[in-house]
């Protein structure tokens, strides 16, 4: 049984200018034990789709199941197995730390839960917050707060949506340790970002999401395998050459190109050469998420109408 099974989801906003379609028919299998990550843009989708799981919205058409329940037919089966960390922070400003862990280990029926809300607290780094009004607390200490009432009642799947946007690196080092331990005891973790070096760190599998279409869906391993796979990176104060510079990520004086062969490594020297663009610091390197990912979305728009469930590498 898988732990998500998203089946031909698709969503439609009515809007002030007309319908907008935000998913257009997701499918995807996210099996028990995984380490999962949705990845895409701004707008792309990610937030919709978790919604619906969370049956905070409701799917235009298609249906998602929660380890064989049904977040429709069976939203209370379906929401308990969940522990969703939102990626707007929406707390209750009257309650403390731990008062607000008890509430909502209350809403899920669990009783006499002090022993791991106790764990939660240090392992998040709130103990010393636990009698602290929610309204004191900054960003970052309300995010963790966040990632504890999401756990607050054991759920074997964790989603969190974009949980480190705008928090400190000690906040993502926590955060990561405390959900890679869970993952390891079992748990299946859904993880949505745009940080693309966490997601590789992190993530068994991933799926890319474009205008509300799967277009990429692979195991790290082989997304990875499947690109162009080598980057010729080296920093220039140079003009580059149009054609080069459209299919360059540029990062203030760091060029990076994809460079699949020698062939290509020595027609983009020969082109900068002829250029005059002097290059320092040349180096060929593998491609990583980043890299795949940016390859993904540059592709033309007929990717959107393509095939969404691929053996290996990334949607043509
Ligand atoms: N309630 C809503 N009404 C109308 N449009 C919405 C609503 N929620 C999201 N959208 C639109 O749907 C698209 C996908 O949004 P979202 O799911 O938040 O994407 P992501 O989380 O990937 O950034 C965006 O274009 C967004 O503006
Ligand atoms: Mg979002």
């Amino acid at each position: 049984m898988s732990a998500i099974a998203f089946q031909s989801v698709s969503k439609v906003y009515q809007t002030a200018k007309g319908p907008f379609q935000a998913l257009n028919n997701v499918s995807l299998d996210i099996e028990e034990g995984e380490f999962f990550g949705l990845l895409g843009p701004n707008g792309a989708g990610k937030t919709s789709l978790i919604s619906i799981l969370a049956g905070l919205a409701r799917a235009s058409s298609g249906s998602v199941k929660v380890l064989g329940s049904d977040v429709r037919e069976d939203y209370a089966n379906a929401r308990r197995k969940l522990g969703i960390v939102p990626q707007e922070l929406v707390f209750d400003p009257f309650f403390n730390v731990r008062e607000s862990l008890r509430i909502q280990s209350g809403y899920f029926g669990v009783k006499n839960n002090d022993a791991w809300i106790d764990e939660l607290l240090e392992s998040l780094g709130l103990a010393d917050k636990a009698t602290a009004n929610m309204r004191q607390l900054s960003g970052g200490m309300k995010r963790r707060v966040l990632v504890a009432q999401a756990l607050v009642h054991k759920p074997p799947i964790i989603v969190l949506d974009e949980p480190t946007a705008g928090v400190d690196v000690e906040l993502r080092q926590t955060l990561w340790q405390f959900v890679s331990k869970l993952n390891k005891q079992g748990h299946t973790v859904l993880l949505t970002t745009h940080y693309l070096e966490e997601a590789e760190a992190l993530c068994n599998r991933i799926a890319m999401l474009r205008s509300g279409h799967v277009v990429a869906l692979s195991t790290m391993a082989e997304l990875l395998q499947g690109s162009s796979s080598n980057v010729l990176q080296f920093k220039t104060d140079g003009m580059l050459p149009a054609d080069l510079a459209a299919q360059a990520r540029i990062t203030g004086r760091i060029v990076q190109l994809p460079a699949s062969s020698a062939a290509d490594v020595e027609r983009i020297l020969g082109q900068l050469r002829t250029a005059g663009v002097v290059v320092e610091d040349l180096e060929i390197r593998r491609a990583d998420l980043e890299d795949v990912f940016l390859q993904v979305m540059a592709r033309d728009a007929v990717v959107d109408h393509a095939t969404t469930q691929l053996g290996a590498g990334v949607a043509r």
